[in-house]
């Protein structure tokens, strides 16, 4: 092959374009009735508004919420019995951890109960989704893992109705590397949980998607591991490696580790895929597996750019009413 043939094949690549796009031309001078609109009936309203919404969500601005201290908390009315410290653990991205982290605690907070949720993934999505934006706090939970700073002093108090969150900022990022030179690097983030338990209902912990040192501190501070697969190609993939991960820690670290529920996200009803998905993922984990299935909604999706849990910003929806059961079915189990 000559060293100009590249050149000679990029002028007949030149010249068929050209020649295909007098043929396209051609085709829509000749072309009388426009094309059939497509037909959304089947569509629910919800996605349908997409994008009048889309147009509304840019102009929005979303006033960040008020920061209060630890001591400005509201006093808590009922006796708080044993801690929950669940992890919302998936090492695969995008599968809706941060969407349940922030609705199930939120949702929970609406039923009375103390919930702090702890915002463990550098890209602080659980904290942005709660209108909490990282130029506002001065700690985050890099401080409590790495500067001896006391687990109060990051707590924000009542961000929503019985909710408290500690914070990710960008510095969490520099977590990952920095812990592996420390003295008991696993136990960091039990340590400062444990001063907690008595404190709240439930202690949830929003996962990076990685399976690297923050996860292995939140595997080891957690009592229970809440799985959230989304309804899609590859659903588990990657699952035999978290469940190996929590074996390894639970013989090592944390022996009380152990699934708390798997819960399926993100299913479309118009799909065989999510139905087949949600099969799979039954016959795989059984019993584990929540009755409260998380649908597809735009709404879930819009959401954390205002800033807010779904119960405030759609409480009469889909996508509220589904972690409204999901929180039931949280309380039920225990
Ligand atoms: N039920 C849902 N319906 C529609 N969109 C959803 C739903 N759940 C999550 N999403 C959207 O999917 C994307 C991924 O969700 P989310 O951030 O909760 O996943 P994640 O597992 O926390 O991701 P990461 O691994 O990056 O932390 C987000 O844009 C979110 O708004
Ligand atoms: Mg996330």
């Amino acid at each position: 092959m000559g060293i100009f043939d590249g050149l000679k094949r990029d002028k007949t690549t030149e010249e068929t374009i050209a020649s295909n796009e007098n043929e396209e031309e051609k085709q829509l001078e000749n072309r009388e009735t426009p094309e059939e609109p497509e037909d959304f009936s089947e569509l629910d309203a919800e996605n349908a508004e997409i994008t009048e919404r889309e147009v509304n969500h840019v102009i929005q601005e979303v006033e960040p919420r008020k920061i209060k201290s630890f001591s400005e908390k509201k006093p808590v009315k009922h006796t708080i019995g044993q801690t929950k410290v669940l992890a919302i653990i998936n090492q695969k991205g995008g599968v809706g951890k941060s969407t349940t982290a922030i609705n199930l605690a939120a949702a929970l907070g609406d039923m009375k109960k103390q919930v702090l949720l702890i915002d463990l993934d550098p890209q602080g999505n659980s904290s942005s989704g709660l209108g909490i934006e990282k130029n506002q706090v001065n700690h985050c939970v890099y401080d409590v893992l790495l500067n001896g700073v006391l687990i109060e002093e990051v707590i924000i108090p009542d961000v929503c109705d019985g909710l408290d969150l500690i914070p990710a900022t960008i510095n969490l990022a520099g977590a990952e590397v920095e812990l592996v030179s420390e003295m008991a690097r696993e136990n960091r983030l039990k340590d400062a949980v444990g001063s907690l338990r008595g404190k709240y209902d439930y202690i949830f912990i929003d996962c990076p998607p990685s399976l690297g040192l923050l996860t292995v501190n939140a595997l080891v501070a957690a009592d229970k591991l809440l799985i959230p697969i989304q309804c899609e190609f590859y659903a588990l993939e990657g699952v035999t490696k978290l469940l190996d991960s929590m074996k390894r820690v639970k013989n090592i670290l944390n022996p009380r580790l152990d699934i708390f529920g798997v819960l399926l996200t993100m299913y479309d009803s118009r799909t065989t895929l999510s139905r087949q998905v949600s099969d799979e993922v039954r016959g795989y984990f059984g019993k584990g597996v929540f009755k409260t299935i998380i649908p597809r909604s735009v709404k879930l999706s819009e959401a954390p750019s205002f800033g807010q849990p779904i119960t405030e910003y759609d409480p009469s929806g889909k996508g509220a009413q589904s972690y409204i059961d999901l929180a039931k079915e949280v309380v039920s189990r225990g």
